[in-house]
């Protein structure tokens, strides 16, 4: 049986992607599920992965890349899943140290598995993918350090890209007053859509700490951007806030002070969906599903094929895409 799939090759020049043919035998053998891949997405990881900008890859090549997936299952040795059950496939390792989502055939491990839930069609399932799993963790997150209050303000940094648009539709949707902060200058009308009820330039963020407590602003924060950004967004965050920490599209360094944490009582709080516990994982989906509707996830999400990829995914890392990128397989 042959099916197509991106893989990434090292050569004298560094390292390709192309659109071949596979086999089952080439597929890694250390999976328990064969899974018929239907659809993935492109998450800011997948993006540095398949371009090279950024070292994401950790297994030698030739490597399938893609953090997502979803299908339905072929074969299994798990008794937790059978023949025709539809599944989802995030992080584990996947698309990292593991072949990923981006082939027609995918043999993963159990483990990282959760079943499709009801709510979901596979393709909508992508469109959340890890993105939207690491918005719905962030939010727990919030809510698990107490910041609920009605009319709470949160700040949603890098808010129009895949987790930021999730990070706004979630809090919004869960009765939070949401500020959206972004460097596009025309995504007023999309992030207002998502229930943004104020968009700010994130130049207003970006210079970093103006000093260790400048007056506060936010109840809390999902920050996607981290570096400067996340710097200013700590100063800013009132009495007893929490900051979700999810990404560093804008920078990898933190230089802050203690006093936002011993005189505010403010709380830096890490996500890390790659991970993430299953039950907290299932939580998440549940979240999710009580939360997003089939129409909202089809407003913020374009689709592409395999061919497609690697140009989206350079469009991505140059700030060009707006809500998320799912893939047909
Ligand atoms: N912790 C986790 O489990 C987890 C999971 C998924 C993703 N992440 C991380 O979260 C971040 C976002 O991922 P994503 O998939 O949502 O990527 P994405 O769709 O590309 O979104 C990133 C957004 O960040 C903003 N941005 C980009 N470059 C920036 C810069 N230099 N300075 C300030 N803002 C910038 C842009 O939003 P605006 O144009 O609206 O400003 C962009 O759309 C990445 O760092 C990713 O690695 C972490």
């Amino acid at each position: 049986m042959m099916f197509n799939a991106l893989i990434l090759n090292e050569n004298e020049t560094g390292i390709s992607a192309s659109v071949d043919q596979l086999t089952l035998d080439d597929l890694p053998d250390d999976g328990d599920v064969l899974v018929d891949v239907s659809h993935s997405s492109i998450n800011y990881k997948d993006a540095l992965a398949v371009t090279n900008r950024g070292k994401i890859i950790r297994a030698p090549y030739p490597f399938v890349p893609g953090i997502d997936l979803v299908g339905s299952v072929i074969e299994s040795d798990s008794g937790q899943f059978h023949p025709g059950e539809m599944v989802i496939g995030t992080g584990g390792g996947l698309g990292e140290t593991r072949w990923g989502g981006y082939a027609g055939i995918q043999r993963v491990r159990s483990e990282w598995l959760i079943p499709l839930p009801d709510a979901f069609t596979p393709r909508e399932a992508m469109i959340i993918g890890t993105a939207g799993l690491t918005a719905a963790l962030s939010l727990i997150t919030l809510e698990k350090w107490g910041v609920g209050g009605e009319g709470d303000t949160i700040v949603v940094t890098g808010a129009t890209g895949g987790v930021g648009s999730f990070a706004v539709l979630l809090l919004s949707k869960a009765g939070y007053r949401v500020s959206a902060s972004t460097g596009k200058n025309d995504a007023r009308e999309y992030l207002e859509l998502l229930g943004a009820k104020e968009v700010l330039h994130r130049d207003r963020l970006s210079g970093g700490a103006s000093r260790p407590l400048d007056s506060a602003k936010w109840s809390g924060a999902i920050d996607t951007v981290g570096g400067k950004t996340l710097e200013a967004v700590i100063s800013q965050t009132g009495k007893h806030g929490c900051i979700a920490a999810c990404g560093n599209a804008g920078g990898a360094e933190l230089h802050t002070s203690v006093f936002p944490f011993i005189l505010r009582g403010v709380t830096l709080s890490g996500i890390d969906s790659n991970t993430c516990p299953l039950p907290l994982r299932t939580m998440a989906w549940e979240r999710l599903a009580s939360l997003v509707t089939s129409a909202e996830l089809e407003r913020m999400s374009i689709t592409v094929t395999l061919p497609e990829i690697e140009e989206q995914s350079k469009r991505l890392l140059d700030g060009e895409v707006t809500g998320r990128t799912l893939v047909e397989i």
